[in-house]
């Protein structure tokens, strides 16, 4: 086995409990019969790679003028897809539809927290992302200028970035859990021209602010912004900056509906999106439009065996994250599928809110991550059970790796239900999706209809997509053996590069294996060839389905004065996967101070976001370091796991750890 496999694993996928599983679940035959993507797509694929992507892009896509070539990688690792093409994101996810006359059909549903609802049609989609267009082009925005995004899950994040794209404008979507410090530090790397926010979003029942943190993001000067457009969402009171804030209302939804898509180059940027890397700094992963909308919409289609014209999809991602930015904002559109978009969270009013939603829209496709279905086996079966989930056609996780027993929950519970008090004899199939946001798109998935689906296992490429599991040295492992993830050839859509970091994307997914993309996750073979994701094997944790940075993290902890070290790990948590555990040394007075905890959480806090406060903060008077002066991460996880007694011999002083036991004891 790889060395690294074992220390930064995902607890809940450990190579034990993965060799004890072996249940198979084929499709039924009636939904193999149905099913929009059947076993020849493999066949199709392997035959030729290249050819297949062409036929897709042509197929799913609408070209202003058709590519000439289809993917140039003569300046590896940046690739060109769809060479010479031209397009238009908005006009593909939106006008087209319109024109072929099913501008009537729901393009989102939105439920917000309270309750209200909004039911919003291809045609009345593409009216309002016209005048979006049209109103941030008076705003002095143009093609190839940047727009930070710093909304809620409400229809104008993805107007916003639609009418983005429209205008070739690259958005920079920044979830609304990062503190305005992250905030300006993604706007400052970005030198956005634009930021779109708004006053706040329900959460939990309450009105949760924004537009404060925006405020707070651009107070100091030397930034690049120009305008702010504030949507109201929740009426809270908010500071107003004339000159640089207006209201969406004042400025889109007077603007007009007229607005013509122009062609954009299949390799023009489509967005930023920053993710968290090993070193302090987030990364911006660009994404480009030709290959990006192509393979999304390919497998949104094939791996959510997605019927447009009867299928109520619903992805719970939020839009600051890939998976938001993929299966909501762009694939489910492209596609001219009809999805919910819910606001808030899955307690409010009650813990069988995600459930009421299923049986109220009857969604048919459900795509969320392992961490809400551990979350709602803790709230216990029941508050599911008492609602009608039998809309429910195709279950789909991601995130994180996703154990047996949430599979097998999931599938029961959710996938299993037949109205209430009934159940179905073939419950729905569920496709574990693993991808990155490196990757765009799904790169490991079953196919619904062709895929017996293993609990617990992302399994198969891509039809297209070369994965491997190789050794340290980039063989090819056998099957029944462990090694890291990589992906052989390049895919469409793939990360073109880290936004003004050419060396960075080289240096981070290029440079471990020649000619490979180093994914940065372990990973397993098992003996029918069927790929495990074993977690990841770097100094990433993933929490509840999000990337954090340990040494993000251990940054953000030694900016306190009270700090003068820190370590942070990614413990093993049931619940959210990873936990994030920080071990620090205090300077002076603070090592006596009772507050000293709650401060350098809420410190975390503000310095990168509320998602990035460690669980636990254990103050200890030495971190376990080798003779080289690197902190050795493996022990520190053992004790915040709870366990003891590993190898502590490469440590420089051999008694660090009992004195951290010591002091923990205390
Ligand atoms: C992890 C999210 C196991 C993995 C789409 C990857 C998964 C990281 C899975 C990317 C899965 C994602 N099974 N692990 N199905 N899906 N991961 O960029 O460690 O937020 O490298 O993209 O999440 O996280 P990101």
């Amino acid at each position: 086995m790889v060395e690294g496999i074992a220390v930064s694993d995902n607890g809940s996928a450990t190579l034990d409990n993965l060799l004890t599983e072996n249940r198979k679940f084929p499709p039924s035959p009636e939904f193999a019969a149905q099913a929009v993507a059947k076993a020849d797509k493999y066949e199709e694929a392997n035959a030729d790679r290249l050819a297949y992507w062409a036929d897709q892009a042509r197929s799913v896509l609408t070209w202003d003028k058709d590519f000439e070539e289809t993917l140039d990688f003569s300046d590896a690792p940046f690739a060109k897809w769809f060479v010479g093409g031209e397009l238009n994101a908005a006009y593909n996810a939106l006008d087209r539809h319109v024109e072929r006359g099913i501008g009537d059909r729901v393009a989102i549903y939105f439920e917000g927290e309270p309750g209200d609802q909004e039911t919003i049609t291809y045609a009345q989609l593409t009216e309002r992302v016209k005048q979006a267009a049209n109103a941030f082009e008076s705003l002095g925005v143009s093609k190839g200028d940047r727009v930070a995004v710093y909304l809620p899950m409400i229809p104008e994040a993805v107007i916003t970035m639609l009418a983005c794209a429209r205008i070739g404008a690259i958005h920079s979507v920044v979830f609304g859990g990062f503190s305005a410090d992250a905030l300006r530090s993604r706007i400052d790397d970005a030198e956005a021209k634009l930021v779109v926010t708004s006053d706040g979003t329900w959460r939990r029942g309450k009105a949760s602010g924004l537009k404060d943190a925006v405020d707070a993001a651009l107070e100091k000067p030397g930034h690049t912004v120009e305008n702010v457009v504030v949507v109201q969402r929740t009426g809270q009171d908010i500071k107003w900056t004339d000159g640089l804030d207006r209201w969406w209302k004042d400025v889109v939804e007077t603007a007009s509906t007229e607005h013509t898509a122009v062609p954009h180059d299949s390799e023009h940027p489509l967005f930023i999106l920053y993710t968290s890397g090993t070193t302090g700094k987030p990364k911006g992963i660009l994404h480009t439009t030709g290959g990006y909308l192509t393979q999304t919409a390919v497998t949104h289609r094939d791996t959510f065996d997605i019927h447009p014209e009867s299928d109520v999809y619903w992805c719970t991602a939020d839009v600051g994250w890939i998976t938001g930015h993929s299966y909501v904002a762009y694939a489910p559109l492209v596609n001219g599928s009809t999805q919910l978009m819910y606001e808030g969270t899955p307690d409010t009013p009650g813990r069988d809110r995600w459930a009421t939603l299923v049986e109220k829209y009857g969604v048919t496709v459900m795509y969320t991550a392992p961490t809400a279905i551990r979350t709602m086996m803790k709230w216990g079966r029941e508050l599911v059970d008492a609602h009608d989930l039998s809309s429910i056609r195709v279950l789909g996780s991601v995130g994180e790796p996703i154990n047996p027993e949430a599979w097998m929950w999931y599938r029961d519970v959710f996938g299993g239900n037949a109205g209430v008090g009934k159940r179905r004899e073939n419950p729905a199939p569920i496709v574990d999706t693993w991808w990155q946001t490196e990757t765009g798109a799904h790169m490991i998935a079953p196919l619904p209809g062709v895929t017996a689906t293993k609990p617990g296992s992302a399994q198969v490429a891509v039809p297209g997509i070369t994965i491997d599991v190789v050794d340290d040295l980039g063989n090819s492992v056998e099957n029944g053996q462990g090694g890291l993830l990589v992906i052989r050839d390049p895919w469409p859509s793939m990360a073109r590069t880290i936004w003004k970091d050419p060396e960075r994307f080289k240096d981070t997914y290029w440079s471990r294996f020649d000619g490979m993309y180093f994914a940065g996750d372990g990973a397993k073979k098992d003996a029918d060839g069927d790929i495990w994701l074993l977690g990841r094997v770097d100094d990433v944790m993933n929490v509840s389905g999000h990337r954090l940075s340990t040494t993000e993290i251990e940054s953000a902890l030694v900016s306190h004065p009270s700090v003068a070290e820190a370590a942070v790990v990614g413990a093993a948590d049931e619940t959210t996967g990873e936990a994030v555990v920080a071990f620090v040394i205090l300077r002076g007075e603070a090592a006596n101070s009772d507050t000293i905890v709650e401060e350098l959480r809420a410190h975390v806090g503000k310095e990168i976001g509320p998602i990035a406060k460690p669980r636990t903060i254990l103050v200890v008077p030495e971190l376990p370091k080798t003779r080289s002066g690197k902190i050795v991460r493996r022990l520190l996880k053992e004790i915040a796991e709870g366990r003891v007694g590993g190898d502590a011999s490469t440590l420089a002083d051999q008694s660090v750890m009992q004195q951290i036991t010591d002091a923990l004891k205390k």
